[in-house]
């Protein structure tokens, strides 16, 4: 138990990389992680985990792989999707967004990815914010 808040903005403000997420607190087994994104990711999947996404500032758009083929959600601000677990999904934000993520603890950033991490791209856990 600590008596120390966090704040968002605060969080927000020590850091400029993109898709590298830091972690804003834990509840239960789960991280509720800060990251700021810029551009596209990586195609991946989750096998163990749905993965909560909450749009705090610009916009994201989600690419989904499902039986029937690609789809994409849009979302703005305070919009709130969840990928279920095992579903391929590719972040994008040409124009740049913070967003807030819930996962459990542990769970890696590019999931499933097998190949080279582009450069752009921190394929991590999270950092301690
Ligand atoms: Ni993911």
């Amino acid at each position: 138990m600590t008596n120390r808040s966090t704040n968002i903005d605060t969080v927000l403000a020590s850091f400029e990389e993109h898709w590298s997420a830091r972690i804003l607190t834990q509840v239960n087994d789960y991280d509720v992680r800060l990251v700021k994104v810029e551009g596209t990711f990586v195609w991946h999947s989750h096998p163990d985990t749905d993965e909560l996404f909450i749009v705090l500032h610009g916009t994201l758009d989600i690419h989904l792989r499902e039986a029937g083929g690609e789809s994409a959600v849009h979302l703005e601000r305070h919009d709130v999707f969840v990928v279920p677990r095992g579903v391929e999904h590719c972040p994008e934000s040409p124009k740049g967004a913070s967003i807030m993520l819930l996962e459990p603890t542990g769970t890696l950033s590019t999931g499933d990815y097998a190949d080279d991490v582009p450069g752009h791209i921190t394929s991590s856990t999270g950092v301690r914010a």
